[in-house]
């Protein structure tokens, strides 16, 4: 159902920019499975996009000294010069990317620095290569903001992850953008240096083409994979790349909203002329927090990971011994993104058949009482996601019922 769908019936015409963009579908199956709990069914929703951590000590420590300080004020418009020095120390430390205070942009989250992106380049019409499956609102932006995302299927057989003649075929005089994120929500996918080369090779072919990478998830790595970034790799993509990153998944704080990015100054002063006339600056004892976790301790960063770690070996092991499922070990995030071509044709004890990987997360949640997400919602089926940033005893209860829901199929 598109938003045009719902508010016309309202007797409200809606823009046209988001006339072709839909509810997100990951949020009707969360108000589905939370109002089943409501009903008293006892429903396990594995689609949080957060971790289940808590933010750490100091960073809210530092938050509550800055309400004591008195910096509850409008601060500079697209951050804080403290945050953005913290921040300029993180990409030399963490990537070896030397961004000067004025490369870099703040904003109240890593989605936020999209919108402004993608707001202050694409004109009605520019392309945006994005690979599928794709973290959701990735398209939407896109075309909220006028642009034509032009999605390319990178299935499990390719790892999830775009390959230089993909690519290389995609380019077209509109291209804009080429999208990368890694680790990927939902498949988990990374790109080692070796994989990112062939298609930093390409990009210095196509000059007229920039480059957006989200690394919001470069802290939840597994089995020792090395995270690297293309800036990092090709500093000749310096230029025309804008490496994005936030605080929302390595520290816990996707409630405190704060998003940044590093790129060319033209870019980052034109992403502020978006952010000066949509919400000024981000909230300041946000940032003040930001500069804590940018700064502070880092080792608990390892033992989180390790705990996710556990959890993936968990689910991705439960996954793979059920008929008709069959998941990659994802190389990082806190999601596995699971093929269930082999349930697909068969019939449900009430005798409905499965179709569709949608069709099968809609049996999951009727029948099983557990919420996940079809491929659908990412732009690549016939897949579903598990957010498995939950407890380990909910995550085995769930797995239970997927197997038994499962096992019940009529082939
Ligand atoms: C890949 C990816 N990028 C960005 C974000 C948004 O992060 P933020 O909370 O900083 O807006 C998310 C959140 O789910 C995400 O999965």
């Amino acid at each position: 159902m598109t938003i045009a769908t719902t508010i016309e019936e309202a007797g409200f015409q809606p823009a046209s920019r988001i006339a072709s963009i839909g509810v997100s579908t990951i949020l009707q199956i969360g108000a589905r499975a939370n109002a089943m709990k409501r009903e008293g069914l006892p429903v396990i929703i594995l689609g949080a996009g957060e971790p289940d951590f808590d933010t750490p000590d100091n960073v809210k420590e530092a938050a509550k000294a800055a309400i004591d300080r008195g910096e509850t004020k409008y601060t500079a418009l697209d951050g804080s010069p403290e945050l953005k020095k913290a921040i300029a120390g993180k990409f030399l430390r963490e990537n070896g990317i030397d961004y000067a205070v004025d490369e870099i942009t703040v904003a109240a989250g890593a989605k936020q620095i999209l919108f402004n992106a993608f707001m202050a380049s694409l004109n009605p019409g520019d392309e945006v290569i994005i690979p599928t499956p794709y973290w959701t609102s990735y398209s939407d932006i896109v075309e909220i903001c006028g642009g034509v995302p032009v999605l390319i299927p990178c299935d499990a057989a390719a790892g999830f992850r775009l390959k230089a003649d993909q690519l290389e075929k995609a380019i077209t005089p509109k291209t804009r953008w080429l999208l990368l994120n890694s680790p990927s929500n939902p498949s988990g996918a990374a790109y080692s240096q070796a994989d990112y080369l062939p298609l930093i090779e390409v990009m210095l072919r196509h000059p007229h083409v920039w480059l957006m990478v989200d690394d919001m998830y470069e802290h939840i790595v597994y089995d020792g994979f090395r995270f690297t970034t293309p800036v990092a790799i090709e500093p000749r993509l310096k230029s025309r790349a804008l490496t994005v990153n936030g605080v929302s998944k390595a520290y816990a704080m996707t409630g405190w909203r704060i998003g940044y990015a590093g790129g060319p100054k033209a870019l980052i002063k034109a992403m502020a002329v978006i952010q000066s006339q949509a919400t000024s600056c981000p909230c300041s004892v946000s940032q003040a927090a930001a500069i804590a976790a940018l700064n502070g301790p880092q080792d608990f960063l390892r033992e989180r990971t390790a705990s996710f770690q556990k959890r993936r070996d968990l689910v991705v092991g439960r996954l793979n011994a059920i008929e008709g499922l069959d998941c990659l070990v994802p190389e990082g995030a806190f999601y596995t993104f699971s093929g269930c071509a082999g349930v697909l044709g068969t019939t449900t004890p009430s005798g409905k058949t499965i179709a569709t990987d949608a069709d099968f997360c809609a049996y999951l949640l009727d029948e099983a009482h557990v919420a996940v997400v079809p491929g659908s919602a990412f732009g690549l089926s016939p897949y579903f996601r598990i957010s498995y940033a939950t407890s380990e005893t909910d995550l085995v209860e769930a797995l239970d019922r997927i197997e038994r829901a499962c096992a019940a199929l009529r082939r």
